[in-house]
């Protein structure tokens, strides 16, 4: 009798290239094979190989999650790593474009809602299959900002209240399938914060923010949690006011 050699659970991670998601790439490595999302394919070659240089099975996930095409055809691409079941879809690619309702344009607001929540509407859509095959778990990387909005946050915020919204409806229409965990980091130290805060002109002290693997952490604590237990909704925050 033969039996089918048991592989290593597979985890795809957006915006696998830097900040939280490569993070998130990073702790889940000696456990799970690993798909990791970026756009730029030299990026993303260059975390895949990193990945594996310390032992772990990583392959890459090419795709402008904004645009339809090439997210189907990354899909497409990763069948063979899937073989029709994904244990873990964690979305961590964003952006944040920050800016008063007088100052975005309807270009701004699309951008943002683009690719902070139909991309991941859109992804999530496309491998619920493969998810429920593996009664898997989707993590979504959403923010403080999913819970408060303030002056020059507005359309950030908006894509983040929007994606808790869908988060918290796909909990329901997946309940005893597929578990979804929300994850509201504060201020992290990455690309994105840098960039944020340096618009609005503010010296950045890389140490009044949290760091990445902290929130990587909690990703781990929702992907580790026993069948029957499901980690709905997390924050964390920094220490520092
Ligand atoms: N940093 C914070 O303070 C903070 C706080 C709370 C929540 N968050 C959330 O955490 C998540 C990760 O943020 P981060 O700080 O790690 O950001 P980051 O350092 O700017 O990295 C963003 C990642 O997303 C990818 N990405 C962006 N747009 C994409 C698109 N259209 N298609 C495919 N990939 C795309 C980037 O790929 P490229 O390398 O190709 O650009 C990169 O890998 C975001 O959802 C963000 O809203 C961040």
């Amino acid at each position: 009798m033969t039996t089918e050699p048991t592989r290593r659970p597979l985890a795809l991670v957006t915006g696998g290239t830097r900040g939280i998601g490569r993070a998130i790439c990073e702790v889940l490595a000696p456990t799970h094979d690993l798909l990791v999302g970026g756009r730029d394919e030299a990026s993303v070659a260059e975390a895949v190989a990193a990945l594996s240089a310390k032992g772990c099975t990583a392959h890459p996930f090419v795709a402008e999650l904004s645009d339809d095409d090439s997210t189907a055809a990354a899909v497409e691409r990763a069948a063979g790593v899937l073989g029709g079941r994904l244990d873990v879809l964690v979305h961590s690619a964003g952006i944040a474009r920050s800016g008063t309702v007088e100052e975005l344009t309807r270009e701004d607001w699309r951008v943002q809602l683009e690719v902070n929540v139909v991309a991941v509407a859109d992804l999530t859509r496309r491998l619920l299959p493969a998810l429920r095959e593996a009664r898997g778990q989707v993590v979504v990387i959403n923010s403080g900002s999913g819970f408060l909005s303030r002056a020059g946050g507005g359309s950030y915020s908006a894509s983040k209240f929007a994606v808790r919204a869908l988060t918290d409806a796909l909990r329901e229409e997946e309940r005893g399938q597929v578990r979804v965990c929300s994850i509201h980091p504060g201020r992290v130290d990455t690309d994105m914060q840098v960039d944020l805060q340096r618009s609005k002109g503010r010296a950045y002290d890389p140490d009044e923010h949290l760091r990445a693997d902290s929130v990587a952490a909690t990703v781990r604590l929702a992907v580790d949690a026993s069948p029957e237990a499901m980690v709905e909704e997390l924050s964390i925050r920094p220490v520092h006011p």
